[in-house]
């Protein structure tokens, strides 16, 4: 009996040890760097007031990080010999930006710590946060502790990122691979209420589906051609600058611009969470937070894994 209650005291003292050292913290940088998060708000605010998108952009880098292995830092690796970069991959090439922002965040926090203690993990986690709090949107405190990868996979890229053709079960099941349930997918697509959209990539949508207000297709189309015109941008909701409800409200009105963002209200099982969300601003911002950490929890390297990189485009 005495050796099973030892036993037992035995594992949860390691078991807490092994969750103390090697989670996610809103503390890991107190000690060690505190001048490290003011010094990140301060550019992006800077960034954002220069250029609006800007916070759409980092606040997408974040995603497109975390759905690929994990929040490493993988996606800012730029090519080399033997690495092809996540960059190339579909739903990245020309479409993915801020990595010039997210330069200047490196620089500047390994200045005022003194070394390179911040991960480019945690930049991206952070600069996701301060991009929407300066949108207009909620805030949370970023756990943080992540440590950056020492390679990148754009074929991995290639087949986890969520397209913008997918439906509804393609969505849930693309989400569900990351540990993320339905509430999550319609929260985190919420992240839609801020920023841009190319031509060739909702064009299929405005000439060809039924699921949309015909008003908003011929809108839409005046700006995208059939032929010509790819690059040509349309905000993802009607306030592309301001972290809103104008998206959900807009899904609501068939006027989604996305095949997946209009695949959450059409007929299937998340119309009412988009309903809720369209009228209920604190919900969306209480679970847009919450998801949030969620994501940003996905597969961290901690501890000893990985390393702290100098320059976030190359492995040290
Ligand atoms: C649910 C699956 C998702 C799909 C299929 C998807 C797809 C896309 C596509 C195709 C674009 C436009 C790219 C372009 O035209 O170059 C885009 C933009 C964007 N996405 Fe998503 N996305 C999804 C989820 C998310 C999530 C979870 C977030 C963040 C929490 C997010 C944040 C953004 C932002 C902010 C933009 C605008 C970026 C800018 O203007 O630079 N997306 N997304």
């Amino acid at each position: 009996m005495a050796s099973h209650t030892n036993f037992r005291l035995h594992a949860f003292v390691w078991l807490a040890l092994a969750t103390t050292a090697f989670s996610l913290s809103p503390k890991f940088y107190d000690k060690v760097c505190p001048q490290a998060l003011p010094a990140i708000k301060k550019i992006v605010q800077a960034a954002v007031h220069r250029e609006r998108r800007m916070g759409a952009s980092l606040l997408r880098l974040h995603f497109h990080d975390c759905f690929v292995n994990g929040c490493d830092g993988s996606l800012l690796l730029d090519s080399t010999s033997t690495m092809d970069s996540e960059k190339n991959a579909r739903g990245n090439f020309n479409s993915v930006r801020g990595f010039e922002v997210v330069d200047q965040i490196k620089a500047e926090v390994d200045r005022v710590c003194g070394r390179p203690v911040v991960s480019c993990a945690d930049i991206l986690a952070v600069a996701a946060r301060d991009s929407v709090v300066a949108l207009g949107g909620p805030s949370w405190k970023v756990r943080l502790g992540r440590r950056d990868s020492t390679t990148a996979s754009r074929t991995l890229a290639d087949t986890v990122l969520p397209s913008a053709s997918m439906d509804l079960p393609a969505l849930i099941n693309n989400f569900k691979n990351q540990g993320l349930n339905q509430r999550d997918l319609v929260a985190l697509s919420g992240g839609h209420t801020i920023g841009l959209s190319q031509c060739s990539i909702f064009r299929n949508r405005i000439y060809n589906a039924t699921n949309i207000d015909p008003a908003f297709a011929k809108e839409r189309r005046e700006t995208c051609p059939r032929v010509g015109g790819n690059t040509n941008l349309a905000s993802l909701d009607p306030t592309p600058a301001r972290f809103d409800t104008a998206y959900f409200k807009n899904l609501v009105k068939k006027r989604g611009l996305l095949t997946s963002d209009q695949a959450l209200f059409n007929g299937g099982s998340t119309d009412k969470l988009v309903e809720t969300y369209s009228l209920n601003p604190d919900a969306f911002w209480d679970d847009f937070a919450k998801s949030m950490i969620k994501m940003g929890n996905i597969k961290p390297l901690t501890g000893k894994q990985g390393q702290i990189r100098v320059n976030c485009r190359k492995v040290n």
